[in-house]
């Protein structure tokens, strides 16, 4: 996997954005998977002000959704389908019939997890998927020891990540859901590019247990060292704990430029 240490987040953000701009420029179609959390935000905001600019066109792109919560009406304001409307659809002008994302309000969630396979499989699969990272190494919703193996299906939250989320609702655990929908991790290796950021200190262990530990169901972020096109970008404080940080700094700096992420 290739490790792209950048100053801050907004570098991060903008160094993600340029790709996903550069993909939608050769394939207007794409199918971008995207992340919720906090980390992704600058990739959007990058995103949205290329847009904006003129220098990139979204009005055939699709967007693909990682995980979501189980039980939250779609219109609550967490919903993960909620926020990615916000976050990504409305500043992106990508309309919502362009959205593809699993039904966590299903009466039959495994057959929602089976749909969701299959509407992402209808449309190609995903060309390029932002990931975040959690403390724990989940990536989506996949938790420790999730299978390499695994599919869309149903996971229960560990109580660390209800605690992580807690932000979100009024910082009161109790309103995080216990369970949710995620894509697997074999679904998300048969994205063609995976791009993982992590930006801030809290995330320094689980990024270098990512890059150079070993592929371990126990962090499932160590999976994209499976993946033929894998890109971690990290910030300086997330970076803090690699020990080949100088060495993924000379190759960064030495890449030819034509090669982009
Ligand atoms: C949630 C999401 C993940 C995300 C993680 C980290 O658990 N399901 O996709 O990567 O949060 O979020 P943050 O970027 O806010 O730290």
């Amino acid at each position: 996997m290739e490790v792209v240490i950048v100053p801050d987040a907004k570098a991060g953000g903008e160094l993600i954005a340029e790709a996903m701009a550069e993909l939608l420029r050769r394939k207007p179609e794409a199918v971008l998977g995207v992340a919720t959390g906090s980390t992704p935000l600058p990739v959007y905001q990058a995103l949205a002000a290329r847009v904006q600019a003129g220098d990139v066109d979204t009005s055939r792109a699709r967007v693909a959704q990682l995980d979501e919560y189980v039980g939250l009406p779609a219109e609550h304001p967490e919903s993960y389908r909620s926020v990615l409307r916000r976050e990504v659809l409305e500043p992106l002008g990508i309309p919502a019939g362009s959205f593809l994302g699993p039904d966590g309000t299903a009466a039959d969630i495994s057959a929602a997890c089976e749909a969701y396979e299959a509407d992402l499989a209808q449309v190609g699969g995903v060309d390029l998927q932002l990931l975040g990272i959690g403390t724990d190494g989940h990536i989506g919703f996949n938790e420790p020891c999730s299978s390499l193996a695994s599919r869309t299906r149903i996971k229960t939250l560990t109580e660390q990540t209800r605690v992580d989320n807690a932000r979100f609702f009024d910082g009161d655990i109790d309103q995080v859901p216990q369970h949710v929908i995620t894509q697997g991790i074999g679904t998300i290796l048969e994205a063609r590019h995976l791009v993982l950021l992590a930006t801030g200190e809290g995330k320094a262990e689980a990024v270098a247990q990512t890059v150079e530990g070993p592929v371990s169901a126990f962090v499932p972020a160590s999976a994209l060292q499976l993946h033929r096109h894998a890109t971690v970008v990290v910030d300086e404080p997330a970076a803090s704990k690699l020990k080949l940080a100088d060495y993924f700094r000379h190759t960064y700096a030495a890449k030819p430029r034509w090669q982009g992420l």
